[in-house]
């Protein structure tokens, strides 16, 4: 590759010679979830889930968008497999529906898991890597009317659910992921009500967080058992907390957002406890825990997926907490969130520091939303092309400094149903027109399969 200086980052994908990215063993590939893209709620035995109940709400959703039809892979997932066979990626991380594959009593329903064979036979004939996810979100809702994650009953019930898919998928896949962002489920679903099921108590949230994690713990006992060959992980969201107050009360306010965004989850996982200091930040709130449960919790990972987006700025509430307070005048990205590619570096290498026992790390999520428009058949999306460049290159520094980092994933493939932004926000490396259901390359996913293509003939 030619590795021209004066090529800004937004104009090419060109990533040093040094750089980890040129390891043909280091993975690259693209994600979406099943909630997201594959539309067809009620075909072939789909049962509701609590994500079609809150989209369904009036109020909850942008523009009151569902998933109804989404990017409807359930019907065009062939021409997708195609598309991502074009970009020359290594790796397609999806997730498996739990309400598609598991009827009300429990049994499989086989209509709904023939499409995930399909599928990731499909995309092994390929040579493409298989990440599946087991719960990116989407409870079955009749779990949910009797308590959902609030209720220790759904940790059993997502084992059964585990044992039973990866009874049924075994040897097809190459990385199981338990849950993708418990913090997501636990505070945007049961704390602030962003999310489905849009219940709104800390308690119930830290509580919910409990019976997530026992259920990732239970569930990597089976997925061990019934597929022995397959690496089995779990995928975090992490958030990067900065202060621009002077005082100690602004710097304990800025590790107090961090703790609570990542010690949370890392703590129970690696460390087997939850950090203290969460109690105090939500005084009562501490989860009921059984004797036994921190083991299964803390049970050992092949892999941590990790999920990097942005940076937050908070100062000292005057209490135990934190407030966030938006930096003026910074990148921010169509979410609003801040473009902040050093904080992914930072976490990385601060996680290496303090978990002696941090198993590999994959980049399971990263990427940015932005209005991206077809124009003459081209979609020139130069602020995502500079936004991948810049924090591939924060994930080289991590790796220089240490950190065992194994791939990266690019959120999303396409452009699909962003929860309670709905389809506003557009976070694919290929266009989706909604109404003709039309994928268009952008820029990005050219020169990401452009690169790929040239690693591979200079490793070949
Ligand atoms: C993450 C979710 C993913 C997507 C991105 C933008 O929190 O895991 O489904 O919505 O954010």
């Amino acid at each position: 590759m030619v590795l021209d200086a004066s090529v800004t980052l937004e104009e090419s994908f060109s990533p040093p010679a040094d750089s980890v990215l040129w390891r043909p063993e280091f993975l690259l590939g693209a994600a979406t979830a099943a909630y997201q893209i594959e539309g067809a709620i009620a075909e072939d035995g789909r049962i509701p889930s609590i994500w079609d109940t809150f989209s369904a709400t009036p109020g909850k959703t942008l523009a009151g968008d569902t998933g109804d039809i989404a990017c409807d892979h359930y019907h065009r997932w062939q021409s997708d497999v195609e598309l991502l066979a074009d970009l020359n990626v290594g790796a397609y991380r999806l997730s498996i529906s739990w309400p598609r594959v598991m009827t009300r009593d429990g049994q499989p329903n086989q209509k709904g898991i023939a499409f995930y064979r399909n599928l990731l036979t499909a995309l092994r004939a390929k040579g493409l890597k298989t990440w599946v996810t087991l719960y990116h979100w989407d409870l079955p809702q009749h779990l949910e009317d009797k308590g959902g994650w609030v209720d220790r009953d759904t940790a059993y019930r997502f084992a059964e659910y585990a044992d039973m898919i990866s009874r049924e998928l075994a040897g097809l896949v190459d990385a199981w992921a338990t849950l993708n962002e418990p913090w997501c489920s636990a505070m945007h679903g049961y704390g602030t009500g962003h999310h489905a099921p849009g219940k709104t108590d800390v308690v119930f949230a830290t509580q919910a967080m409990h019976h997530l994690l026992l259920g990732h713990g239970l569930a990597v006992a089976q997925l061990r058992a019934n597929d022995p060959a397959a690496q089995v992980g779990i995928v975090a969201n992490v958030g990067r907390g900065t202060t621009t107050g002077s005082g100690a009360a602004d710097q304990r306010a800025a590790w107090l957002f961090e703790l609570q965004h990542n010690n949370w989850i890392l703590d129970p996982l690696l460390k087997k406890s939850y950090p203290s200091a969460l109690w105090a930040l939500w005084p009562g709130a501490e989860p009921m825990v059984l004797d036994g449960d921190m083991d299964i919790i803390g049970a050992p990972l092949d892999f941590l997926g990790i999920n990097y987006y942005f940076r937050t700025n908070v100062v000292s509430d005057g209490k135990n907490g934190y407030t966030e307070v938006d930096l003026e005048g910074v990148e921010r990205t169509q979410m609003g969130w801040e473009v902040h590619p050093d904080g992914l570096r930072h976490l990385l290498v601060g996680f290496h520091r303090d978990y002696p026992n941090l198993p590999p790390i994959y980049i399971t999520e990263n990427g940015m939303a932005s209005d991206d428009k077809v124009v003459d058949g081209e979609v020139d999306d130069r602020s995502r092309i500079s936004f991948l460049n810049r924090h591939l290159a924060a994930v080289d520094q991590a790796v220089k400094a240490g950190v065992d980092i194994r791939g990266y994933f690019i959120w999303s493939l396409m452009d699909n149903f962003e929860w309670a932004f709905g389809y506003e926000r557009r976070f694919g490396i290929i266009h989706v027109d909604y109404a003709t259901q039309q994928r268009t390359l952008k820029r990005s996913a050219k020169l990401v399969a452009q690169f790929l293509a040239q690693r591979a003939a200079t490793t070949a």
